[in-house]
C-alpha cells in the first residue's frame, strides 16, 4: 500500500485547553487508513522578524522543514477579534520566508474555523483565506467548516459529541482527501 497522506495541521490556539486544537484531533480519528493529520507545533515560534533570517531560529527552521515535508495543511482557527490569532498569521509568515523558499507554495490546504459563538469563526476563516491565497495554497472550498457551539460539540474524552457533527467532520476530511489527491 502507498504511504498515507501526511496532512501538518497548523493550530491557531496556544491555550492548554483549546476546544479548536481537540476539534483537530477529533477530525484526525475520522481519517481511513490513506490519511494521516498530525498537529504540528507553533508555541515555540518567535515573533517574525526579517532580521533573523541570517541564522534563523531552530523552531523556525523545524517548523519550515515539517512544513514541507507534508503533503497538505489544515488549518484550523478559533477568531480573535473578528481575524485569526497572532500566534496562527505568525506561522503564516515564517513559513513564507526567506523570500522565494516559501514552505507553503503550491500545497493544498483546508480551512476549519471554530467558536464557542453561533458564528463558528467565519470572519477569521475568511481572513485566513486571504493569506492562503497570497502564499499560493490552493484551499477547498467545499464543505464550508464554521463550526459553532464548539464547547457543546465534544466529549469530555475527545470525540465529537453528536451524529450531526460527525458526519460532518467525516464529511469534511473526506472531501479534503479528494481535494489533495485532485490537486496533487
Ligand atoms: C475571543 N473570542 C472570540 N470569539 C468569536 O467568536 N469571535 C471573536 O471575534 C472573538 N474574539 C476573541 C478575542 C480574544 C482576544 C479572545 C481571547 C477570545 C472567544 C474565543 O472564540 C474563545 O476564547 C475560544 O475558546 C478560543 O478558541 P480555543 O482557544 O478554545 O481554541
Amino acid at each position: 500500500m502507498n504511504n498515507p497522506l501526511d496532512v501538518a495541521a497548523v493550530v491557531g490556539s496556544l491555550r492548554r485547553e483549546s476546544y479548536t486544537r481537540r476539534l483537530v484531533e477529533a477530525l484526525a480519528q475520522l481519517t481511513g487508513p490513506s490519511m494521516r493529520i498530525e498537529i504540528v507545533r507553533i508555541a515555540d515560534l518567535s515573533l517574525y522578524n526579517q532580521d533573523d533570517e541570517p541564522t534563523p531560529p531552530a523552531p523556525w527552521v523545524e517548523f519550515r522543514t515539517r512544513i514541507k515535508r507534508a503533503d497538505a495543511v489544515l488549518f484550523a482557527t478559533p477568531e480573535y477579534n473578528r481575524s485569526v490569532p497572532a500566534c496562527l498569521k505568525n506561522a503564516i509568515d515564517v513559513g513564507s520566508r526567506p523570500y522565494g523558499h516559501s514552505a507553503w507554495a503550491g500545497k493544498p490546504a483546508a480551512v476549519i474555523s471554530a467558536s464557542p459563538g453561533t458564528l463558528g469563526a467565519f470572519g477569521a476563516n475568511n481572513h485566513l483565506r486571504q493569506s492562503l491565497a497570497a502564499v499560493d495554497m490552493p484551499t477547498l472550498q467545499h464543505p464550508e467548516a464554521y463550526i459553532g457551539g464548539i464547547d457543546k460539540l465534544l466529549t469530555a474524552d475527545g470525540q465529537l459529541a453528536n451524529p450531526g457533527i460527525r458526519s460532518f467532520g467525516e464529511k469534511f476530511v473526506s472531501a479534503f482527501e479528494s481535494w489533495i489527491r485532485r490537486t496533487a
